[in-house]
Order: structure tokens, then C-alpha cells, then sequence
């Protein structure tokens, strides 16, 4: 939508948000905070206004609490609840684009609503769970004409750039093998995700970051996915919901040499551990080694009845944090919420960047855009597909199977130890 006059028009973009929980609280709300009370500007498509214009939620209570404390900032929306919020909002509320932070495995039925809608989609990691979701989606956002993005915010950490400047410059050569840890606390699977959490692991939640992270910086041919878990503390050791969960992928790269990588997660850290969350990384080359430590960015802070609980000791003030800048603004910023920042600019590029007949030629333009674009996500959510079905193999009392990727028999190949008959996840290859 564009007003004002023909010289200077100014275009406004009206969000819709479906699930305001944790993450809407820490990225999302500062975010469309931020953009209500400065837009954005770039010289290809103008001054562009954004605003939150409505939420979908399952009970609505805290779309009232937000419409109560803080209208001021975030303006006024519309709130629609269940049965059907996401279709509410998309017949009632006049939407351009609609973020989706919802349980991971609710994620697909409101983004097929949002691009079946024509609307321009931007969903949290991980985006979904199968490959057969992610090809309906793309498909969907091709016949649609818009944009269908996931967040890695991973991606805009100024270490993980810095690492990919070096990989790409050459200056990195070849990885061999790489380990990455990420332990949330406990507080995590007892009290925010515990209406969610049966059947559920944290790999999927969090080893997705470290997927990306790996699959965009060193991209190769993701190869085979084995995995293990530890169960007995968020659910019963024979169930199937994981405390921790240790995820290895096999890359090849066109020198027919290979890489593997070690992803571990957990959702059972204690409460009290210094770090809110734990990251690690260290990733071998053949002339080099890269190791990053979340906790050892340099900060550490100590307040008396205050750390570790209500404040952590080692903070990340690059992923989101509050400041009060020098020149005296209250700001809230980071990685974490330019990722938001630099979806809406590329929906604002779209919609606005040009004539209309160009329209098709920038929507390519920011669909070619791997590091964000769903199409892009197919070895991800291949290695999440493969790693939940690893898990409810052992659940089901049939460990250590492994996932071939591109095999002969298909393009997601589940093998049981002793069962000759291979399991086909997905049929058509991952990697055309
Ligand atoms: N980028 C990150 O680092 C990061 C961090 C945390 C969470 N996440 C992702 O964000 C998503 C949400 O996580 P969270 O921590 O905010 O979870 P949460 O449990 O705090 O919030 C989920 C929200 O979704 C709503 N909801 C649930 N089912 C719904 C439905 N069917 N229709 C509409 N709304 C529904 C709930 O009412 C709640 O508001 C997950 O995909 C998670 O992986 C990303």
C-alpha cells in the first residue's frame, strides 16, 4: 500500500503475527516497536511505515495484555483467537505479510493459509518438519508470487559472518569436521514449552540453527544423518520425549571429500548455569581451526541476588539486548531482531522497488536470497525430517538407524540395524 504525493510516495506494510509467545516477547514485539515509531527508508523503494495490524493466538490473553500495556508503542491490532485464528485474521484483517511463531509442529497449516492467502510469509525455524511441507509451500509461494522466509538469525551473528567472509575468501580452506553445542536451561522443558513438549526433542528446536549455520557456510551434499538421545528427566527413559539429543550429519563436497559434524542439544541444563544459553562451535579446516564460545565473548557480569537467575552472568548483547544509546534513546536491538528487520525490507523491495511490470524480476531477486529463502531449506529440513525419525525409531525400540540422503532406493532412506527393508522418508531427491 503506497500513499502521498507522486514525487515521495510513502509505503506502508501491515504485519500479521500468528502465536505471541516467547519469542514474539523477545524479537517480534521490539521489532514492530521499533518499526511503528521510525519505518524504514531505502533509496530504491522510499519511506516505508510498518505496522502490527493483527495476531492470531490460541486464547488471545496476551494479545489483550499487549493491547493493554503497551498500545502505546506497539499501536492497536486486531486480535483474533481459535477455532481458525490464522483464517480469521486472513479474511478480516487487511495483511501484507504474516510472521509465524508458532510450536514448531504448528507451523505448516498456518503458513499454507498465509500463502494460499497470497501473503508474504516469513516463519520461525525450523520452518516445518517434512520435505513433503516444504515442497507444498514453495510450490504455494510460486503460484502465489511472494516471498516464504525462515528465520536463522544465526546467520547475521557477527562471529558466524566473520567465519563465512573467511570461508568464502578462501582464507578457510576445506572443512574436515566441526562440533557444536547448544544446552538450554531446564526452565526451558519444565515451564515455557511444557504444553508442547510430549513427544517432542530439543534437536529440532535448537540443533536447527547449527544445521543451517553449517549447511549455508561450508554448502556441500548432505550425505547421511545418524542421531542418539537421553530420556528420563522430561519424560519417562522409554518414552519419546528427549532431554538431549546428539545429531551427526555427513557432507560431501564436489572433491568427492568429505566432512562431519557433531551437533548436541539439550534442554535440561540447570536453571543456574551461568550462561542463559550455552553455545559452542569449533570447526577444523585443513589449514585452519575455528572456535567460538558464546560465554567467552568477553562479558562477565555479577549483581548480588540478581545472577545467575534473573540476570545471566555471561550475556550475548549481540543477539538482543535493552541500551539506552549515548545520544539518550531507549533502544532494544541486535542480530535477533535484524533478521525481522531485513525480511520486511525485502518485502518492501517487492512491493515497492520499481514498476509494477518488474514486480516478477525482484521477486526472483529476493527469492534467490539462499539464507533465508524456504526453497533453500530443503538439506535442513531434510536433516530435521531425518533426525525425528531416527528418534521415534528408538522410541519404538529400533535404535541407531540411519538416513541415507540421495540414496539409490530415494531421497530420504531410513535403515534399521538388522532390518533389511529400508524405509523411504521421501521419495524425490533432496538435492536436484
Ligand atoms: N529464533 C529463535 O532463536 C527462537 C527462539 C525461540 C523460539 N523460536 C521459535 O519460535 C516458535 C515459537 O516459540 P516460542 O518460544 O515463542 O513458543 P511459545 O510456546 O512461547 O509460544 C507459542 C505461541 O503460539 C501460540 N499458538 C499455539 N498454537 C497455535 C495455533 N494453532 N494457532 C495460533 N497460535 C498458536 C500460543 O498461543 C503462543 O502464543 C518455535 O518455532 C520456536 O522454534 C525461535
Amino acid at each position: 500500500m503506497s500513499s502521498g504525493g507522486n514525487s515521495s510516495p510513502v509505503h506502508l506494510l501491515r504485519g500479521g503475527m500468528v502465536g505471541l509467545g516467547m519469542i514474539f516477547e523477545e524479537t517480534y514485539r521490539p521489532f514492530f516497536e521499533h518499526a511503528r515509531a521510525q519505518g524504514f527508508y531505502d533509496p530504491r523503494f522510499g519511506a516505508c511505515h510498518v505496522h502490527l495490524a493483527a495476531v492470531a493466538s490460541r486464547t488471545g490473553r496476551r494479545a489483550e495484555r499487549y493491547l493493554r500495556e503497551r498500545s502505546q508503542q506497539l499501536g492497536r491490532f486486531q486480535s483474533f483467537t481459535e477455532p481458525d485464528s490464522v483464517g480469521q485474521m486472513l479474511q478480516q484483517a487487511p495483511v501484507d505479510f504474516v510472521c509465524v511463531a508458532t510450536p514448531d509442529d504448528r507451523h505448516y497449516e498456518a503458513a499454507c493459509k498465509v500463502l494460499q492467502a497470497g501473503k508474504h510469509l516469513l516463519v520461525e525455524k525450523p520452518s516445518v518438519l517434512s520435505l513433503q511441507q516444504l515442497d507444498h509451500l514453495t510450490q504455494l509461494a510460486r503460484q502465489h508470487g511472494v516471498l516464504a522466509k525462515v528465520v536463522y538469525h544465526k546467520l547475521l551473528d557477527p562471529d558466524h559472518k566473520k567465519l563465512r567472509t573467511l570461508v568464502v575468501q578462501g582464507e578457510l580452506k576445506h572443512v574436515n569436521h566441526g562440533y557444536c553445542s547448544l544446552l538450554e536451561p531446564k526452565q526451558i522443558s519444565s515451564q515455557q514449552f511444557a504444553e508442547w513438549i510430549q513427544g517432542r526433542n530439543p534437536g529440532t528446536y535448537v540443533a536447527v540453527h547449527y544445521i543451517k549455520l553449517i549447511d549455508f557456510t561450508f554448502p556441500g551434499r548432505l550425505k547421511a544423518v545418524l542421531c542418539s538421545g537421553q530420556r528420563g528427566l522430561v519424560g519417562p527413559p522409554d518414552g519419546n520425549t528427549w532431554d538431549s539429543t546428539q545429531l551427526r550429519l555427513v557432507y560431501q563436497y564436489d572433491d568427492r571429500r568429505e566432512a562431519a559434524f557433531d551437533i548436541h542439544t539439550s534442554w535440561v541444563t540447570p536453571d543456574n548455569f551461568p550462561g542463559y544459553v550455552e553455545q559452542e562451535v569449533q570447526f577444523r579446516f585443513d589449514n585452519g581451526v575455528w572456535n567460538g564460545h558464546s560465554r567467552k565473548r568477553g562479558v562477565e557480569l555479577t549483581i548480588e541476588g540478581q545472577t545467575p537467575l534473573q540476570k545471566k552472568i555471561t550475556l550475548n548483547n549481540h543477539y538482543n539486548a535493552t541500551f539506552i544509546e549515548p545520544w539518550g534513546e531507549e533502544s532494544q536491538r541486535g542480530y535477533g531482531i535484524e533478521v525481522l528487520e531485513r525480511f520486511v525490507r525485502e518485502v518492501a523491495y517487492v512491493e515497492f522497488g520499481g514498476p509494477d511490470s518488474q514486480r516478477q524480476q525482484r521477486l526472483e531477486q529476493m527469492q534467490s536470497l539462499d539464507y533465508n529463502d524456504l526453497a533453500a531449506d530443503r538439506q535442513v529440513v531434510a536433516a530435521v525430517q531425518a533426525m525425528e525419525a531416527i528418534l521415534e525409531q528408538a522410541a519404538a525400540g529400533h535404535p541407531d538407524a540411519v538416513v541415507y540422503v540421495d540414496h539409490p532406493r530415494g531421497g530420504l532412506v531410513l535403515f534399521r540395524p538388522g532390518d533389511p527393508e529400508p524405509h523411504v522418508l521421501y521419495e524425490p531427491r533432496v538435492r536436484p
